[in-house]
């Protein structure tokens, strides 16, 4: 194995060479970092307790911190916070971040945490799914101009699907513009660093930054309090309608899956709305294109959005405090 000292050298060469790489555009002046502290965030007293590469003795920081930078995969690190009788310290390099699984980072008496700055900017629930993270809740993902925000992820409802919430509004809201008569295209967010189900609508910008990294989009009425049974809902693939991009009246659109009080169907086209007056929405008191969820309508019935004509029986327009959520999505990779 290499001597402590070419060790140092080595981790010199390396910190120095992935700094340049990951702030070259951001600050051209800067000089070489030589400092711990300029690749690693170091949490005293903390441990991230997710299953690790492997873990190894080492005799100080630098190896372990050697180690990580060398390995690809690894983007954290638990250390010993003392040394044992053997008078080394244990190291064990982690696939996954405390921003990707913040409910496992915990204070903790024996061991301190280094988080290597810059090597995991998830653009998506999608890429926290893909890490591993499993649990739903609020992470940071990054848009495309590399600025952080909180998003609420769902990773379990659909297993293989994630899932970054991008709209959602109660019945109570419904006459605010950006859920009543704004189409997707147009900027308009509402809370957009705290999601909620209430009152919540992301910028345009990040919005797209989604959509280029998402495959699939639905809707869902009352996510928080009933789940994802398939009932009350809609889902699509930006290849068939790309929803961001739609303006237009009456059109016959392909969805892959839709139901609508019980109604439902595969793979059939349904009308959709959407321009500067009406927010994206579909009627299912017409029967002009595939979809026939004409029993049961009230006249004009409006279903995952608009919400002028509403139906009780529509989960989304149950009470007032019944709600619709709008979603981007993609398969997890195997
Ligand atoms: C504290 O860290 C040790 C490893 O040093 C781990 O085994 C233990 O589960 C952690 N305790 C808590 C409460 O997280
Ligand atoms: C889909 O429709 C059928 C009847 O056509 C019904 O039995 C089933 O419960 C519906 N599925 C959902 C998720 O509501
Ligand atoms: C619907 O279409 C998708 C993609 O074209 C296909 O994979 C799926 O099997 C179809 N489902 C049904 C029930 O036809
Ligand atoms: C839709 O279903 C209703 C009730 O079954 C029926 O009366 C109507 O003709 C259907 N529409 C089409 C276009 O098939
Ligand atoms: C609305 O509020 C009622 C009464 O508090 C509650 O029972 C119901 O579950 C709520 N519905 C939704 C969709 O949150």
């Amino acid at each position: 194995m290499f001597s402590p000292f070419f060790r140092r050298f080595l981790f010199f060469v390396l910190s120095s060479k992935i700094l340049e790489a990951l702030y070259a555009e951001e600050s051209p002046a800067m000089h070489h970092p030589n400092h711990l502290q300029d690749v690693f965030v170091k949490e005293e007293y903390h441990f991230l307790n997710v299953p690790g590469i492997g873990t190894i003795t080492v005799y100080d920081t630098f190896d372990c911190t050697f180690e990580c930078l060398s390995n690809p995969s690894c983007l954290s690190l638990n250390l010993a916070a003392a040394k044992g009788a053997d008078r080394q310290l244990w190291c064990e390099l982690l696939t996954s971040n405390k921003d990707i699984n913040p409910d496992e980072f915990k204070e903790n008496k024996t061991s301190h945490h280094f988080a290597l700055k810059g090597r995991f900017r998830p653009t998506s629930c999608v890429e926290h799914g893909q890490q591993g993270a499993y649990k739903d809740g609020i992470y940071k993902i990054y848009d495309n101009d590399g600025n952080s925000f909180p998003a609420y992820c769902d990773l379990k409802s659909e297993p293989g699907i994630a899932w970054t919430l991008v709209m959602s509004w109660s019945k109570k809201n419904r006459c605010i513009s950006a859920f009543r008569s704004t189409p997707f295209h147009v900027n308009a967010p509402e809370n957009e660093n705290s999601p909620n189900g209430d009152r919540y609508r992301l910028s345009l910008e990040r919005m797209r930054s989604l959509q280029v990294h998402s495959t699939h989009w639905r809707a869902t009425c009352s996510y928080p309090t009933h789940g994802i049974d398939f009932t009350d809902y809609l889902r699509g693939n930006f290849k068939d309608f790309n929803i961001v991009d739609f303006l237009g009246n009456d059109e016959c659109k392909k969805v892959e899956y839709v139901d609508i009080r019980g109604l439902n169907g595969t793979n059939l086209t349904a009308p959709f709305w959407a321009n500067f007056e009406l927010g994206l929405h579909t009627d299912s008191s017409i029967d002009f294109c595939e979809l026939n969820a004409t029993v049961g309508a009230v006249s004009s019935e409006d279903n995952f959005g608009f919400y002028n004509d509403i139906n009780p029986k529509f989960r989304c327009t149950q009470a007032d405090n019944s709600t619709t959520q709008w979603w981007f999505g993609a398969h997890l990779k195997k």
